[in-house]
């Protein structure tokens, strides 16, 4: 069976991480759409190092949920399976989804990378990134603006989170694999769980996975643009639905 599995922030709801468009997803009152752009960074971007440290947090204090762990189970079911997340986080590896099997389209929010050159580093932790911090306080003590905010050690220039914002490509290797995993072949099953699907491209790639007549399972209490080409509506959490259907997948 070859699998194509796209999941969206809802997927990490359960765990207790917001979503972007729900009425959770607001922060001191501002909308993440709005805070997920260069333009605010370029505007603000202490406030968006903020917004994205506390997410930061919040994600190191989750805990993956029934949904994450039954998409792994697929995917050690499957003959062959993608997982294409645009969830920043960290919960579909923390349930046992192997790297080389996942695509983190929108980036990883533990990247911090230079807005500039192409520096980049891993920040697992909270703690770490508080000692940064101070070191940095140390160093520029009198630029009262730059406090809390990480710089390139190569080049100077801000650091930012490893995410996409809104406008932003797409990275081109994420990209290229899940290209080449849609043009090595059609799919008997896709599943797509979580997401408003307001990217083009995430419809592009469930429609041209699904093809050949492949089942298409949407898990999302709401309607989305996709709902309309679904085989499958399971109008339900996440962390309910999943572990049903991947039972009944592997089951059948
Ligand atoms: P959204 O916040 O847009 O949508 C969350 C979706 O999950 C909605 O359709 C909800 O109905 C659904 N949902 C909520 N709780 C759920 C649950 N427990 N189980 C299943 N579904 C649930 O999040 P995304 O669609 O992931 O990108 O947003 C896509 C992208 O927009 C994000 O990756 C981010 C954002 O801007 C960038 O930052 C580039």
């Amino acid at each position: 069976m070859r699998v194509l599995v796209i999941t969206g922030a809802g997927v990490s709801a359960e765990s207790g991480i917001p979503t972007f468009r729900g009425k959770d997803g607001y922060w001191r009152n501002l909308d993440p759409a709005k805070l997920a752009t260069p333009e605010a960074f370029a505007r603000d971007p202490k406030l968006v190092w903020e917004w994205y440290r506390e997410r930061r947090q919040r994600i190191c204090n989750a805990q993956p949920n029934a949904a994450h762990a039954a998409i792994a189970k697929l995917a050690q079911h499957a003959n062959e399976f993608l997982l294409v997340t645009q969830n920043v986080d960290d919960l579909h590896v923390r349930a046992g989804m192997p790297k080389e099997k996942m695509v983190q389209i929108h980036g990883n929010i533990f990247i911090t990378r230079c807005s500039r050159c192409d520096f980049s580093q891993k920040d697992y932790k909270h703690e770490h990134e508080q000692e940064h911090e101070h070191e940095h306080e140390h160093e520029h003590e009198k630029e009262d603006q730059d406090v809390d905010l990480p710089r390139c050690p190569e080049c100077n220039a801000l650091m930012r989170p490893g995410v996409v914002w809104f406008g932003e490509q797409l990275p081109w290797n994420e990209l290229q694999r899940v290209e080449s995993y849609l043009d090595r072949g059609s799919c008997d099953l896709v599943i797509v769980a979580g997401t408003t699907a307001t990217f083009g491209y995430i419809i592009d790639w469930a429609l041209r996975a699904s093809r050949d007549g492949g089942e298409l399972i949407e898990v999302n209490p709401e309607e989305t643009p996709l709902s309309q080409f679904a085989t499958q509506l399971v109008r339900e959490p996440a962390a309910v639905a999943m572990p049903q259907i991947v039972d009944q997948i592997i089951g059948s």
